[in-house]
């Protein structure tokens, strides 16, 4: 059943600079948070009139006590600019929960690889507090690694750099494949290139692995096909929307180009 999607004025509780370009902001937004899950993201409005559409950021962590979430983004462009503007008691719309978020039922008592890339490390965070089990957690940047002390509460964490600065020097695939570790389920965000290299990681090993994809969106509810991935559906190449039948796939189902 597709979750009702709220929309709600959240203030912001807390907003911080965590690493060059990247932003770290607490939004109170009760109803949401009450009702979101690991993985799924929300849609905000950058309101200043001009830039109309929303832009979806993943739940990095939900506070339900509080009533709030936590995003984590990358300042690229118009959208985010303002949003890293964002201080304490500002205001913004968001429009959420959206997509489907990781099936943390199947990894239950199994060891499950968390593998995160960039600015897709932030929502394996929330997932990681919510898997039950042993977890080995992979996070790999360019340069300037961030999260990865809040990763340590929840199971082993492995630094990936691109280039040699902090951790392991090459790729999360490339350190998986070196340190020979294997689990029996791989939750994964990154850019594209790592997804489907760790798609052919999972294949190799006989590893189920759901990534979560991201596709430029226009409308975010499932109305303007403007966010859709190639997958096989009964053997045959189709379309699915990342907003609404995703973000997170089966990276079997996935045509990989
Ligand atoms: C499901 C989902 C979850 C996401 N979660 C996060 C997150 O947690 N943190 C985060 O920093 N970003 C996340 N993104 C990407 C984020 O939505 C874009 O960076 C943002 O919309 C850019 O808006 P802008 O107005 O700042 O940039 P624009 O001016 O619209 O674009 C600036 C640059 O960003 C690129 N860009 C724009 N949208 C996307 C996109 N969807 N994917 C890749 N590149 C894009 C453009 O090609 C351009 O180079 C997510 C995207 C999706 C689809
Ligand atoms: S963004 Fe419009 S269908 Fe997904």
């Amino acid at each position: 059943m597709e979750n009702i999607k709220k929309t709600e004025i959240a203030e912001v509780y807390s907003s911080k600079n965590i690493a060059p370009d990247i932003y770290d902001i607490e939004l109170i937004s009760p109803e949401i948070a009450s009702v979101s899950l690991p993985g799924q993201f929300v849609e905000i409005y950058p309101d200043n009139g001009v830039n109309i559409l929303p832009r979806p950021i993943s739940i990095c962590e939900i506070n339900k006590e509080r009533g709030s979430l936590r995003i984590v983004f990358q300042k690229v462009g118009a959208g985010t600019t303002l949003f890293s503007r964002l201080k304490e008691k500002d205001t913004v719309r968001l429009m959420g929960p959206c997509g489907n978020g990781y099936p943390l039922s199947l990894c239950k008592d199994k060891h499950t690889l968390l593998v995160g890339g960039g600015i897709g490390v932030p929502p394996l965070l929330e997932a990681a507090k919510n898997i039950e089990g042993k977890k080995t957690i992979v996070l790999g940047y360019r340069t300037s690694p961030f999260l990865c002390e809040e990763f340590k509460k929840y199971g082993d964490v492995h630094v990936c750099t691109d280039d040699g600065s902090v951790g392991f020097h090459g790729n999360t695939v490339a350190f998986l494949e070196e340190k020979n570790i294997k689990g029996d389920i791989i939750l994964s965000c990154g850019p594209k290139i790592m997804l489907k290299f760790l798609s052919e990681f999972a294949e190799k090993n006989n590893i189920d692995c759901y990534v979560s994809m991201e596709e430029r969106m226009a409308c975010g509810i499932g109305a303007c096909v403007g966010c859709v991935v190639q997958v096989y559906e009964n053997g045959e190449k189709t379309y699915k929307k990342v907003c609404k039948d995703g973000p997170v796939f089966n990276s079997k189902e996935v045509v990989w180009q």
